[in-house]
């Protein structure tokens, strides 16, 4: 067990003490090491790459996506909900690629890929990954709300981000069991956040390890970033405002969107305040329409 040298009242943008690198370093190492982290299907890989070229011809993006049986039915189940909302039904891959668009159907296909991918091994006490799902969903489809009120840069990058920002924590809960136990414990405990917690049994934290991931999964470098920094908002290039929309999103799911976390204020940092100022201080009024998406979608995607 990982001594525990931070307090936990620290923010989460304080720096990690020298003596914790070694320790970090040596989990990383770990975590690189392990074969069989979870996967994304080769069919993933192949709609990554042909999304690449924006020449690529519906049709093609369509043969490719049907080659996986289990996802066209899941498919076509998102896009005929509600979450989505047309009128008419989509009855192939093709066609919902010319409804949505690419970018859309990639992040529908990733959606039902990530969710199907980490499934828990074991049930691991407290921890319910139903729950994990729907924070997640909470947050991608917030988060693609709040880019929506602020000139769509990211649209469904926003949402994409939202969905697997947390996915750190199943690495965490599938590889290091017993550290992952001793931290909700804690959580609950001393009633801490999670990333107070898991300070006390981790050296590095849930976005580092979910940056690994994502590395893994060779997913875009701005996903990637979403990942790592979604608590600090430290980014580089031009991604800053994904990063700053899915750290908002994130708190308030937590404040809006789960009535065991309600009680208590979650901190935002002030790079994202002033970004979504309006949009914060008017969430009381569009939250109410956007809880039914977020249902919608729950109800598609996790079984
Ligand atoms: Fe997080
Ligand atoms: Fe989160």
């Amino acid at each position: 067990m990982v001594e525990a040298t931070l307090k936990p009242t620290e923010s989460p943008r304080s720096e990690v003490p020298p003596n914790q690198n070694q320790a970090a370093k040596q989990l990383m190492r770990k975590i690189n090491e392990i074969q069989e982290l979870p996967t994304l299907s080769t069919v993933f890989a192949q709609v990554l790459s042909l999304l690449q070229d924006i020449n690529t011809p519906a049709e093609e993006l369509a043969r490719v996506i049907e080659k996986d049986q289990a996802m066209v039915p899941k498919l076509l189940k998102l896009v005929n909900s509600s979450f989505f909302g047309f009128a008419d039904k989509v009855s192939s891959v093709q066609h919902a690629i010319m409804l949505l668009g690419f970018s859309t159907v990639r992040n529908a296909v990733l959606s039902v890929e990530v969710i199907n991918a980490l499934k828990l091994r074991r049930k691991i006490q407290d921890f319910d990954i139903t729950r994990f799902w729907r924070h997640a969903i909470a947050v991608a489809v917030i988060g693609r709300h709040l880019d929506e009120m602020t000139g769509k840069q990211y649209r469904e990058d926003a949402f994409a981000g939202g969905l697997i920002h947390d996915i750190g924590k199943i690495v965490m809960a599938y590889y290091f069991i017993d550290r992952f136990e001793a931290t909700w414990k804690s959580m609950h405990r001393d009633n801490l956040y999670f990333w107070e917690a898991e300070r006390l049994h981790f050296p590095i934290d849930h976005a580092a390890i979910g940056a690994q991931l994502a590395k893994r999964w060779n997913l875009p470098d701005r996903l990637k970033n979403v990942v790592a920094h979604h608590h600090t908002g430290i980014t580089r290039g031009d991604e800053d405002n994904l990063v700053l929309i899915v750290h908002a999103a994130d708190a308030l799911a937590n404040q809006y969107m789960d009535e065991e976390m309600q009680d208590r204020q979650w901190p935002i940092l002030e790079e994202a305040r002033k970004l979504l100022a309006r949009q914060i201080d008017s969430v009381e009024e569009w939250m109410p329409e956007i809880k039914e998406e977020i249902l919608s979608a729950c109800a598609v995607l996790i079984k």
